[in-house]
C-alpha cells in the first residue's frame, strides 16, 4: 500500500492548461500549505522544454507538477538530475524494465521518450520556489503521439501491454522525489552524481549532439558523464572536455 507523504497538500484536477502554470498561478496562496502536487486527467496546453508542446490527452499520461521551497541554492543544478532518477525509481518499482538517464532529465527506454521533465525556478531574495513538471507516457498507443514523435516516444503500455493508473505512480514519485529532495538539502551530492551516472551509463563514450541554448548552436562530442555539480561533460578528440549546465542531449 502507498500513501502521498502527510506534509504533501494534493490538487487533483480534472483539467487544466498546464499543471505548471496551475502552480505559478497560485502558489502565492498556498504559502502556509507547500509542498504542493497539482496533478490532471488532461493538459490543454501542456509545455515541454524548449518551448515544445507536451501533447496531453485525457488519460494517457500523467501530468502532475511539485512546488516547493528550496533551502539551498548551491544544489539547484542537481534539481533535474534527482527529479529523472525519482521517476525511474518510481517505474521500476511498477515494472521492472531497463531505463536510461538522458541528461537532464530525459527518461528513455531503449532510446525511445517515456518521460520528460520541465523545471521553472521562481527566485527572489527570500526564497527559492521550485516547480518541478513531470509528464509520464502511460496509456498511449503509438497513435496518440504526434506524427513527428511516433519514432521517438513510447509508453509504459506499449511495453508491458498493461494500462497503469495514476494514483498508484503519483503516490510513489511523491515518496521517491522528497527522499531525493532530502538528499539534496542534506549536501548527498556524491550519491546523487553517481546514481544519475549509473543510470546514464548507456551513453557513456558514446557520441552525442547537444543543443546548447545560449548560443543555440548544435555542439557534437563525446558524452563522458555528468560531474560533481550536475554538469554535462562533453569530451573532444583531443581528449579534452567541456562542462556544460544548461542545453540538451538531441
Ligand atoms: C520535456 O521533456 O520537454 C518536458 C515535458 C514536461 C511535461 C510535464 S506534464 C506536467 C507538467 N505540465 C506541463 O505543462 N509540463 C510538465
Amino acid at each position: 500500500m502507498n500513501k502521498y507523504p502527510d506534509f504533501l497538500y494534493v490538487i487533483t484536477l480534472e483539467q487544466c492548461d498546464s499543471t505548471n502554470n496551475y502552480i505559478k498561478a497560485n502558489h502565492e496562496n498556498w504559502q502556509d500549505k507547500l509542498p504542493v502536487l497539482v496533478t490532471s486527467t488532461l493538459q490543454t496546453a501542456g509545455r515541454g522544454r524548449e518551448k515544445r508542446n507536451w501533447v496531453s490527452p485525457k488519460g494517457k499520461g500523467l501530468y502532475s507538477t511539485f512546488g516547493f521551497n528550496l533551502e539551498n541554492s548551491q544544489n539547484l543544478n542537481l534539481l533535474p538530475l534527482i527529479a529523472g532518477i525519482s521517476v525511474i525509481e518510481t517505474l521500476k518499482k511498477i515494472v521492472d524494465i531497463e531505463l536510461g538517464l538522458k541528461w537532464p532529465n530525459d527518461i528513455l527506454y531503449k532510446n525511445k521518450k517515456i518521460a520528460g521533465i520541465l523545471i521553472e525556478n521562481i527566485i527572489t531574495a527570500s526564497k527559492i520556489f521550485c516547480i518541478t513538471g513531470i509528464g509520464i507516457n502511460l496509456n498511449h498507443t503509438a497513435a496518440d503521439f504526434p506524427g513527428e514523435l511516433q519514432e521517438k516516444a513510447i509508453s509504459l503500455k506499449m511495453i508491458t501491454g498493461i494500462e497503469t493508473s495514476t494514483g498508484q505512480i503519483n503516490q510513489v514519485l511523491a515518496v521517491k522525489l522528497f527522499h531525493w529532495l532530502e538528499k539534496l538539502e542534506t549536501g548527498a551530492n556524491e550519491e546523487i552524481i553517481q546514481t544519475a551516472n549509473g543510470y546514464s551509463s548507456f551513453l557513456k563514450d558514446k557520441n552525442i549532439s547537444f543543443h546548447h541554448p545560449v548560443d543555440n548552436k548544435i555542439i557534437s562530442g563525446i558524452f563522458k558523464g555528468i560531474n560533481h555539480d550536475g554538469g554535462l561533460i562533453l569530451g573532444n578528440k583531443q581528449g579534452s572536455s567541456n562542462i556544460y549546465y544548461s542545453g540538451e542531449i538531441v
